[in-house]
């Protein structure tokens, strides 16, 4: 059997699907593993490293995909990255399929098994491989040292010979995983910490890691958290409350981070033009859902930019790529986790378990043709 980890073609990812710890638990499995040159070379992982853990090092995309069973991926490749694709191979990837029928189609048309990573279910036997949580949490860590980096003032508080310094007020919107990570960051930077969310499970959890809650906890607050704990978008009527509570908040902080995002919705706009008008200049606001539509209605995608009033706001695509060391060897185990699953430990060939609820959830296409539910038209 053999595992194949492409370099990424996309110019802007700095992850790779595999490290040199990976490789040599994939070839434990039974498995060659053929890496392609310079793969892990922006996540700081030399080719020489992959060679001593076992893998055979190629310098074409194209050979290293040849007789694959199992492809590792950080991003879904492109079709022109497909050609020469075994039939019924595995490619592991996150796929962000929504709207990409014609790049999900080109998968089925190679014959590929393509599985999305952000589809894994979030049960406790699966917990190892969710890529959205690893990967989130290095977000919510990196916004905040993001944001430090801009903001032209300490953290902590500092009392000198020559005065004090006082705390920064950081405010934190969207308490998933990344928002968790982003308070217990900022305060272990010493500022003051305060976060908002509309779950009210998100309550006890910021207060237990030190930080203030703020939130409009009306019968609708009760009531947000679907069964799959996420957030539901919320009434024009609590957006209204919600925006009028955060106005005058958001008006004495000097860093603001949002992540909050609503699954297979535009992420919610918490923050206003003219809530960024009412803040003081140098302040910075870091927004995490900048490529789900954004929660600040100026953030623009890659790019920090200054408004007229002085206020940094910064948009940063890929937050987990700026820290590519850590996101490519999180991610790697959780693809490594999943791959274990899909080995026969007896014949060491791939033996995918269709009935498999975790395979359920995250095959998009099989046989030619696209099968994830979410993909299909509607009844
Ligand atoms: P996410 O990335 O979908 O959203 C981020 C946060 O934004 C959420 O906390 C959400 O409630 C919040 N949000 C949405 N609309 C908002 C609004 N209008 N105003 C303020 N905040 C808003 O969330 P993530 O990080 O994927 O976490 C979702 C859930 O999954 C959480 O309950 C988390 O604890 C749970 N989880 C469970 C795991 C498990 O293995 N059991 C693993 C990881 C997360």
């Amino acid at each position: 059997m053999r595992i194949a980890v492409p370099a990424e073609t996309d110019g802007s990812e700095t992850r790779v699907a595999a490290t040199p710890e990976t490789v040599k638990k994939l070839i434990a499995l039974g498995a060659s593993v053929a890496v392609q040159a310079g793969a892990g070379k922006a996540s700081g992982l030399p080719d020489a490293d992959y060679e001593a853990a076992g893998a055979q090092i190629l310098a074409h995309g194209a050979d290293v995909m040849a007789e694959a069973d199992i492809v590792l991926q950080v991003r879904r490749p492109k079709a022109q990255d497909l050609a020469g694709l075994k039939k019924g191979a595995a490619v592991l990837a996150m796929m962000d399929p929504y709207g990409q029928q014609e790049a999900i189609q080109a998968l089925a048309n190679a014959g590929a098994s393509a599985f999305a990573m952000e589809f894994m279910p979030r049960i406790t036997r699966a917990q190892v491989m969710d890529v959205l949580s690893s990967q989130a949490n290095l977000a919510g860590y990196r916004a905040v040292i993001d944001g430090a980096a801009e903001y032209g003032r300490a953290l902590p508080m500092m009392m000198t010979a020559a005065g004090t310094i006082p705390a920064a007020k950081i405010f934190i919107m969207g308490v998933g995983v990344a928002g968790l990570q982003a308070i217990a960051t900022a305060r272990r930077l010493g500022a003051i910490v305060t976060a908002t969310d509309v779950r009210p499970a998100t309550k006890e959890q910021v207060e237990s890691l030190g930080a203030k809650f703020l939130a409009v906890e009306d019968e609708e607050f009760l009531q947000a958290q679907t069964a799959g704990g996420y957030a539901k978008e919320m009434s024009k009527d609590y957006q209204a409350k919600q925006a009028a509570l955060t106005a005058s908040h958001l008006a004495k902080q000097d860093i603001v981070i949002t992540t909050a995002l609503i699954p297979g919705r535009p992420a919610p706009r918490l923050i206003t033009a003219e809530m960024v008008a009412s803040m003081r200049p140098g302040s910075v606001i870091v927004d995490l859902a900048v490529e789900r539509g954004g929660n600040c209605e100026l953030a623009k995608p890659g790019q920090v930019h200054v408004t007229d009033n002085g206020v940094k706001i910064i948009g940063y695509l890929n937050l987990p790529g700026r820290l590519a060391a850590s996101a490519s060897s999180l991610y790697a185990r959780n693809l490594l986790a999943f791959v274990e699953t899909m080995i026969d430990k007896e014949s060491k060939q791939l033996s995918i378990k269709w009935d498999d609820e975790l395979v359920q959830a995250t095959l998009l296409t099989r046989d030619g043709a696209i099968v994830h539910p979410s993909l299909l038209p509607k009844a």
